[in-house]
């Protein structure tokens, strides 16, 4: 039994939603240590996997900015680490994987969805990495992902300017899969993981493990995101950018 996750099951399929509504499933330390967990759990059976949020109004708003607003820089590399380990087993997953995006899914939770291998938006949902806003970079995996699914252009756009963006451009700039209805999101994303995972999962096995980036290319890339990210912490920037969003006003930046 898990805190801040529901695990559903079928035969080749389980449903794993992260399940902290009043805080838009943001993720803390403990919702990362149960998904890890989660998978231990699951890798004695693999099946396809679908990743989605509790309630209306989120898939994943994001690491949880409360928990990371005072933290030193050696915590927050850590905390980068605990994500981007989580992220890479999602990433390896041997069979494929689904981002159900039922709603808002920003910072961490675009990094969750970008760790699947497929991302369904529902209608009027926002997608994007808002870090910047709050003094910060993306430390979960997006610096590398994103620009891989995106390209540079796209990335930069949604890393640096920190905008969110509407389903129909996520599925323009090709982010997401494909966007679906709201009255039926979680039926049709989930008929859809169903017919992936009636397909030969030794076939399945073999065509992601071809498809998957190269291990030291990833592994690399993500030892320098959560450096950098870490160094953020030291300064008032990043104090300034958690502190405004707490108090709900805009952040003043001094650039120290
Ligand atoms: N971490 C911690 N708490 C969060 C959170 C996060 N990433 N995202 C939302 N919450 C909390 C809010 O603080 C609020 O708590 P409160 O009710 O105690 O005040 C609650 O969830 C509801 O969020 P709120 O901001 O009031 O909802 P909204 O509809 O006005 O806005 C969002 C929704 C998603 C646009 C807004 O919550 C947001 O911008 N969240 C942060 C996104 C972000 O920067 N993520 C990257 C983190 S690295």
């Amino acid at each position: 039994m898990f805190k801040f996750l529901k695990v559903e099951k079928e035969e080749q399929l389980t449903l794993i939603s992260i399940n902290r509504p009043d805080q838009l499933n943001a993720l803390n330390r403990e919702v990362l240590e149960e998904l890890d967990q989660c998978l231990e759990e699951e890798s004695k059976k693999p099946a396809v996997l679908v990743f989605t949020g509790e309630g209306d109004k989120a898939f994943v708003a994001g690491a949880d900015i409360a928990a990371m607003k005072d933290m030193t820089p050696l915590e927050a590399e850590k905390l980068s680490l605990t994500g981007q380990v989580v992220f890479h087993k999602i990433y390896q997953w041997p069979l494929p994987t689904v981002a159900a995006v039922n709603g808002y899914a920003l910072g961490g939770g675009c990094e969750l969805a970008l760790a699947c291998d497929y991302r369904y938006i529902k209608e009027g949902a926002r997608i994007g990495q808002p870090e910047i806003t709050l003094g910060i970079v993306p430390g979960f995996g997006g610096t590398y992902f994103l620009k891989k699914i995106v390209g540079e252009a796209r990335a930069k756009e949604l890393i640096m300017g920190g905008r969110p963006i509407k389903a129909d451009r996520a599925k323009e700039i090709g982010l997401v899969h494909d966007i679906l209805p709201q009255n039926h999101f979680r039926e049709e994303v989930l008929n859809y993981a169903r017919e992936l995972a009636s397909s030969g999962h030794k076939a399945l096995r073999t065509a992601k493990n071809l498809l998957n980036e190269s291990h030291e290319e990833v592994k690399n890339a993500l030892e320098r995101e959560r450096t950098l990210f870490g160094e953020l912490f030291t300064t008032q920037d990043q104090t300034e950018g958690m502190a405004a969003f707490l108090e709900k006003r805009p952040p003043k930046f001094e650039n120290k």
